[in-house]
């Protein structure tokens, strides 16, 4: 079994703890400078709670590290761990520099260690049944797409203070413009350029995909939704279909309309993904396999929603994703 410490115990980290490692089994240490959180993890888990990574190094053989940080500290902690020869899982976005995300990669790929990110969109059945739609013409040539994330944020969500406006955690469009970016490569392909307009909480993006669709995103977190959203819509010659994603029951799901029916593929909750996400990256340690969502995935979302942070900088116009590689 693989030996994994838990790194950030505050909103995420409880449920990963409470909802995930209580089947796999496997959590031996629970990491947070807040005693009080580490503590509560390790009785959910009945992993050992400590302050800091090198403390629980110094105590328990550790294998693997999941990371919950806020986003600035993401690129420490993934160091400090791919250096101590543990195995990474990191949140998203992977990085909150292009600088920083390509030494995790290099770092994980000069190591020979797992470096997976846990971004959600991969791993969940309806974007994968959407996706499937998508290449085998179900709805015809795509035309268009677009995506929606629309809720209002708070309670553990914004208690550290660390979440909104314009600080080092990049607001809304690291937050959940790289979930977006995510979900819309999945089923569009590789993102061109992208231009943005909007702020640190509500912004909206148009993406220009390699194929020559255009792809619009709108992200707020000031908007009350209901439970099964549509996230996601592509809109085809032949159809269309919607990806459902229900934050709160199994309401998610693909579903598709052409003018010979429609259907309903899949019953999932959103959080199922943050299980299959951790049962992947173990999966990956043990056998040796590629995860589904690698380092230079999560460093590739970053790079289009850092393009975009420079459109908004310079008033909205067009940037090149390339554009951004030397940065
Ligand atoms: N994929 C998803 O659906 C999803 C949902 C929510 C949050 N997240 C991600 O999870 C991560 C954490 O978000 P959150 O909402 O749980 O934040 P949070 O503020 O509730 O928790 C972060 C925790 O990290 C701790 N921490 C800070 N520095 C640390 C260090 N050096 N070592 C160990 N712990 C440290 C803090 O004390 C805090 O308890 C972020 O990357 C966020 O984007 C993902």
């Amino acid at each position: 079994m693989t030996n994994v410490a838990l790194v950030g115990c505050g909103a995420m980290g409880e449920i990963v703890a409470r909802t995930v490692y209580p089947a796999l089994g496997g959590l031996v240490a629970a990491i947070d400078p807040d005693p009080a959180r580490a503590a509560a993890v390790a009785e959910l888990t009945g992993a050992r709670p400590f302050t800091s990574l090198a403390r629980a190094r110094q105590e328990v053989g550790i294998d693997a590290v999941d990371v919950r940080v806020p986003h600035h500290l993401h690129a420490t902690v993934v160091l400090e761990a791919l250096g101590a020869g543990c195995h990474v899982l990191v949140e998203k976005p992977f990085a909150t520099t292009l600088a920083d995300g390509r030494a995790m990669v290099t770092a994980a790929e000069e190591s020979g260690l797992v470096l997976a990110v846990a971004e959600n969109y991969p791993h969940m059945q309806a974007v994968r049944d959407a996706r499937t739609a998508v290449r085998t013409g179900v709805i015809g040539e795509v035309l268009a797409l677009r995506s929606t994330r629309a809720y209002q944020v708070g309670g553990v969500w914004v208690r550290d203070g660390w979440r909104h406006g314009t600080g080092p955690s990049g607001g809304i469009l690291l937050d959940q413009g790289t979930h977006q970016v995510s979900l819309v490569r999945c089923l569009g392909g590789p993102v061109r350029a992208v231009s943005a307009a909007g702020g640190a909480d509500m912004v909206s993006l148009t993406l220009m995909m390699a194929s020559g669709v255009v792809a619009q995103s709108l992200l707020t977190w000031s908007s009350p939704g209901p439970a099964d959203q549509a996230e996601a819509t592509v809109i085809g010659s032949g159809g269309r279909l919607d990806v459902l994603v229900d934050y709160d029951a199994d309401g998610g799901g693909c579903d598709i309309w052409t003018p010979g029916g429609t259907s309903l593929l899949g019953k999932e909750n959103y959080y199922d993904s943050h299980r299959l996400m951790v049962e992947d990256w173990l999966q990956a340690i043990s056998s040796g396999t590629e995860p589904v969502v690698p380092g230079n995935e999560g460093l590739e979302d970053l790079r289009v929603v850092l393009a975009a942070a420079r459109s908004l900088d310079e008033g909205g116009g067009f940037v090149e994703v390339a554009s951004t590689e030397g940065s």
